[in-house]
C-alpha cells in the first residue's frame, strides 16, 4: 500500500453483529454528528457509529432529544456517511428516526425509514419503544431495513417519565422490558440498546436474546457498549453520570488552546514571518 492511502477494511454488516455476540466478541460503539468525528472514530476501530438524536442536546444545545426533525438527522447522517466512508469505511452507520417520525402509524414509519434510508448509504435505523412499535419495527424490517430497538430510559419519552433516572428497578416493568425485548427480536430487529436499566436486568436480557444487546448505563453484561461521545471525551461538562467513562477532558484542552490562541493574535505573534506568504 502507497504510504497516506487509506486501507478500506470489510464493513459490519448485522450478520458480523449476530457473529460477535455469538463468538462472544464485544461490540463498540460510539455517537458522531459530523464529518471529522465519524473519521476520526472509523480509524480509532469503533464497531458501529450511532447518528443519535442526542444531536438534539449536544450539537443543536436543546434540552431534550424531541425537536430534532427528519431533515436534520439526514444532515447529520450524511455528514458522518462521508466521514465513514473517507477512511476504511469498517464501521456499522445506524441512525435515530426521530421523535414522531414512527408514532403515528406503521404506514408512517416506513415512509420516513424508507425516506432517511435513500438519503444516503447508512446500514439501519434505530427506534425508541418496545410493543408498541413492534408493528412499524415488522413492516421496516420486512422490506430490508436493518432495525435497532432501544429499551429502557427512553428521552424521547421524557416528558412520561418526569426524570432520568434507572428505569425498570421494580418487578413490572423489569417483566415489560424483558418481554419487549423479546417482541423486538421476534419482530425483526438485529439489536437492541438497552439505556440506564439495572445490570442484572440487562444481563438477563442480553442472555435471553439471539440478537446482540447494546448497553448505556446497563452495566457490563450486556453484548456491547455505547456512550455519546461528546461526554466519554469531556466535551460536554456538566452532564456527568456515573455510566460515563471520561477517557479524555477535551474541553479543557479545547480552552486552553484557545486561550493562547487569543493571547497570540493580541500580542501579535500569531502569525508569524513563517505562517505568511
Ligand atoms: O441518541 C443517542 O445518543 C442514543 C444513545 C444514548 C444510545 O440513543
Amino acid at each position: 500500500m502507497t504510504p497516506g492511502t487509506i486501507q478500506k477494511l470489510p464493513h459490519v454488516t448485522t450478520r458480523r453483529m449476530l457473529d460477535m455476540k455469538q463468538n462472544g466478541e464485544k461490540i463498540a460503539m460510539l455517537t458522531a454528528y459530523d464529518f471529522t468525528m465519524a473519521r476520526i472514530l472509523d480509524r480509532s476501530g469503533v464497531d458501529a457509529i450511532l447518528v443519535g438524536d442526542s444531536a438534539s442536546n449536544v450539537f443543536a444545545g436543546h434540552n431534550t432529544t424531541l425537536p430534532i426533525t427528519i431533515e436534520e438527522m439526514i444532515y447529520h447522517a450524511r455528514a458522518v456517511v462521508r466521514g465513514v466512508q473517507a477512511e476504511s469505511s469498517r464501521a456499522m452507520i445506524v441512525v435515530d428516526m426521530p421523535f414522531m417520525s414512527y408514532q403515528l402509524s406503521p404506514e408512517e414509519a416506513l415512509r420516513n425509514a424508507g425516506k432517511i434510508m435513500k438519503e444516503h448509504e447508512c446500514d439501519a435505523l434505530k427506534l425508541e419503544g418496545g410493543r408498541v412499535i413492534a408493528e412499524a419495527v415488522k413492516r421496516i424490517t420486512d422490506v430490508g431495513i436493518p432495525v435497532m430497538g432501544h429499551l429502557g430510559l427512553m428521552p424521547q419519552s421524557i416528558y412520561k417519565y418526569g426524570s432520568y433516572k434507572v428505569r425498570a428497578q421494580e418487578d413490572a416493568e423489569a417483566r415489560q422490558l424483558i418481554e419487549d425485548a423479546k417482541i423486538l427480536e421476534e419482530a425483526g430487529a438485529f439489536a437492541v440498546v438497552l439505556e440506564k436499566i439495572p445490570s442484572a436486568l440487562a444481563g438477563e436480557v442480553s442472555r435471553s436474546l439471539t440478537i446482540p444487546t447494546i448497553g448505556i448505563g446497563a452495566g457490563p453484561e450486556c453484548d456491547g457498549q455505547v456512550l455519546v461521545v461528546n461526554d466519554m471525551l469531556g466535551l460536554s461538562t456538566e452532564f456527568r453520570p456515573r455510566f460515563v467513562r471520561r477517557y479524555a477532558d477535551l474541553s479543557s484542552i479545547i480552552e486552553g488552546a484557545v486561550r493562547q490562541y487569543v493571547d497570540d493574535v493580541r500580542s501579535s505573534s500569531f502569525p508569524s514571518r513563517d505562517e505568511s506568504y
